[in-house]
């Protein structure tokens, strides 16, 4: 698992047992994500890999790897993971990385996707789970689910919306994944 925040998603996967069982570490880019004290509760192994202590993002994207390869992990969950990762990263685990956004993807890529939703004056939004290619945001999706854009909604009250429908959709997908009843078949998506 990677995270960089609050890891309210990284708890939904926790707090599920059959995605918990497979769980072979947590890995972040900060020093002060909450997810690593997530982690560190429910005794999940803690590894800390910073940017700024690499040259550029292909050797933080390498030692990440090295990290994640040699905890045992298979595949790769991303739970607001806010790093870029270099193909370097990617290659390591072709089809067997995920990640959830909060937009409905192609809709609003990038790190601020809920203001981007709000600003465009959209009524509709909602959450994306998609394997991680080279491109941002781009990979095969999974699942989308809409959550509506409600009168007076700031973007406090629309990503905790957002948050809610994601604490059900990722468990239940990432549970399908570690059972390998979830993954890529060249560009397509297989199951659950
Ligand atoms: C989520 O909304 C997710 O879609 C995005 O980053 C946010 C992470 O929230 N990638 P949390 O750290 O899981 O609470």
């Amino acid at each position: 698992m990677l995270a960089s925040g609050s890891g309210t998603n990284l708890q939904a996967l926790i707090d599920t047992a059959e995605v918990r069982a497979h769980i072979t570490m947590v890995v972040s880019d900060r020093h002060d994500a909450a997810a690593l004290t997530r982690a560190e509760e429910a005794d999940i192994p803690r590894r800390v890999v910073q940017f700024a202590d690499h040259l550029d993002r292909e050797a933080f994207s390498a030692t990440l790897a090295d990290v994640v390869e040699d905890s045992g992990a298979k595949g790769v969950v991303l739970a607001g993971f806010m790093r870029v990762l270099s193909p370097v990263f990617v290659d390591r685990f072709p089809g067997r990385i995920l990640n959830i956004h909060p937009s409905l993807l192609p809709a609003f890529p990038g790190a601020r996707a809920v203001e981007a939703a709000l600003a465009a004056g959209v009524e509709v939004t909602g959450v994306t789970v998609h394997f991680v290619d080279y491109q941002v945001d781009q990979g095969p999706i999974v699942a989308q689910v809409e959550v509506p854009i409600v009168e007076g909604d700031d973007p406090g009250t629309l990503h905790r919306r957002i948050q809610e429908v994601e604490h059900l959709l990722y468990p239940e997908l990432v549970k399908a994944f570690v059972k390998g009843d979830l993954y890529l078949d060249g560009a397509r998506v297989v199951g659950p």
